[in-house]
């Protein structure tokens, strides 16, 4: 216990280094009787890859809608490079340079690859985009602008070749790199990325440590990153979050949270 606490402490120390980017102090969301995040506290910093798994039901998920706005903590504040963003609407949290994907993958299954990503980059055009998907006459500079760079975003996530196919035919890999890329849209500081690895199969999973990897490269990416499937956190964060019941639990480098009796029990638990 003792060795954890001290391993865990020099881990937090030795992050000193890279600035915090994202800060959650006290962060509590209540469902009626239930609390879903139970006085969540931790730091984020520049660059890292930041792991948060727990049970089913935990409440990652609450706590990343916390984290972009979707819905307002009970208590506990957020702060994002200093600044508190506590209270902002979604939109406002994604102009400010936090993207998200989605547990449950949110795409226009009816229009093309291009034209979601297209749509997702509204927040940094006028109304052009839309009018443009729409039929409706676009600012012509703007449309043009915005297509290419939804292409290279289309490249960048290996899909250019399928711009025109529409999303509700991909195979659920490539819906999540769609979503992967319309996050990318944003010109996010900040990556969320909810459970990306689900309905994938095996081959898609290896790969997409890599892809994360590379993504976050390209773009000079702070990642946070909720995912079941062990390998892959284990492989690809540089610390991971337990929450459990809403409480965080552990919080360290892979290898020490792999090896914490609390972790442990909480897993078992779960399984059994
Ligand atoms: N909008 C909501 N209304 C009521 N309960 C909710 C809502 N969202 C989540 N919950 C509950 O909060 C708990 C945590 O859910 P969630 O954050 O989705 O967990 P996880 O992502 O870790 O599986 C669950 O018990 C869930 O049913
Ligand atoms: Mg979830």
């Amino acid at each position: 216990m003792t060795t954890d606490l001290a391993r865990e402490i020099t881990a937090q120390s030795a992050d000193d280094s890279s600035p915090v980017v994202l800060e959650a102090t006290g962060m509590t969301r209540r469902f009626g009787g239930l609390v879903a995040v139970n006085d969540v506290s931790f730091r984020v910093n520049d660059g890292e890859v930041f792991g948060l798994i727990g049970p089913n039901g935990a409440g990652k998920t609450t706590l990343f809608n916390l984290m972009t706005g979707l819905i307002q903590p009970t208590s506990g504040h957020l702060h994002y490079r200093g600044a508190d963003i506590t209270t902002l609407r979604p939109h406002q949290i994604a102009a400010r340079g936090i993207a998200r994907t989605f547990q449950n993958i949110r795409l226009f299954g009816n229009l093309s690859a291009l034209e979601n990503v297209m749509i997702a980059q509204h927040v940094h055009t006028h109304s052009g985009v839309l009018a443009g998907v729409l039929g409706l006459p676009p600012a012509p500079a703007e449309s043009r602008a915005t297509r290419k760079k939804a292409l290279e975003l289309l490249d960048l996530v290996g899909m250019a070749d399928r711009a025109e196919a529409k999303a509700v035919n991909f195979a659920y890999g490539d819906q999540r790199r769609l979503e992967i890329a319309r996050a990318l849209a944003l010109e996010p500081r900040v990556l969320l990325l909810d459970e990306p690895a689900a309905g994938m199969n095996p081959n898609e999973k290896q790969a997409l440590s890599g892809f994360i990897r590379s993504v976050r490269e390209s773009f000079n990416l702070t990642v946070l990153l909720i995912e079941h499937h062990v390998p892959l956190v284990m492989g690809l964060c540089d610390r991971i979050a337990v929450l459990n019941f809403g409480k965080l639990i552990a919080l360290g480098p892979p290898h020490a949270v792999q090896e914490n009796p609390a972790v442990i029990e909480a897993y078992l638990g779960d399984a059994g």
